[in-house]
């Protein structure tokens, strides 16, 4: 499984760049509104930073809308991936973008078969929303299971992005059940590093380093 950071923010982008785990990141309207940014500004950064997918979003609803505006976002970069919305509009879209040989990413993905419509129309990637799911008493994961099965079962080859990631086993767990991505916030990247173990095995080293050092000293 690959790792996307699901943020705008630069310096978290740079952060996880730096980390050597980086195969692409993943924003939405949401996201690029928290920074305050222009957004094809911001996008000009990210993707000359990143050569992987960098997914950006279409706000328009219909499909003759989004196709234009997923015409100018896929203009800044050629790893640009246009993110559009699972809507009857969406999948519309998807079937052009794909005659255009523009990537895709349906997101806004609820429930196994709207994965497999999106897929059949064309889609580069679908995104379930782990969390959101989990946030109504679902399993986002069981939602990610499914897809991944029926993907497998028909031959599929669009990808699946785990998003809406909330927590460390969300993560985990996506890699099991078959996700080909998991797109994570920065902090969550960060907690996957860690292990309590991890430090006190470190703290232990330096400890009896220490004392071996001093003897000699
Ligand atoms: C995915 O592409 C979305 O940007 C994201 O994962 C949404 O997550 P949220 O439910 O935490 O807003």
């Amino acid at each position: 499984m690959k790792f996307f950071i699901d943020t705008a923010n630069l310096e978290d982008i740079k952060k996880a760049h730096d980390l050597g785990i980086l195969d692409g990141v993943t924003t939405n309207p949401s996201l690029v509104a928290k920074e305050g940014i222009d957004f094809k500004e911001r996008l000009k950064e990210i993707t000359s930073l990143v050569s992987g997918s960098v997914s950006a979003e279409v706000i328009a609803l219909e499909a003759d809308a989004m196709i234009e505006e997923g015409k100018e976002l896929a203009a800044v970069a050629p790893n640009v991936t246009v993110k559009v919305p699972m809507t009857v509009e969406g999948l519309k879209a998807v079937k052009v973008f794909k005659e255009l040989g523009i990537e895709t990413n349906v997101t806004l993905i609820f429930s196994s078969v709207q994965a497999l419509l999106a897929a059949r129309a064309g889609a580069t990637y679908v995104s379930p929303f782990l969390g959101r799911v989990d946030d109504i008493g679902g399993n986002g994961l069981d939602l990610v299971e499914e897809i991944a099965d029926i993907f497998a079962t028909h031959d599929i080859d669009t990808q699946i992005i785990a998003a809406s990631v909330r927590h460390p086993v969300h993560v985990t767990e996506s890699a099991k059940r078959g996700a080909d991505i998991a797109t994570i916030p920065y902090k969550v990247i960060e907690q996957l590093a860690a292990h309590p173990l991890t430090d006190q095995g470190i703290e232990k080293f330096l400890a009896d380093w220490e004392k071996v050092t001093n003897q000699k000293g």
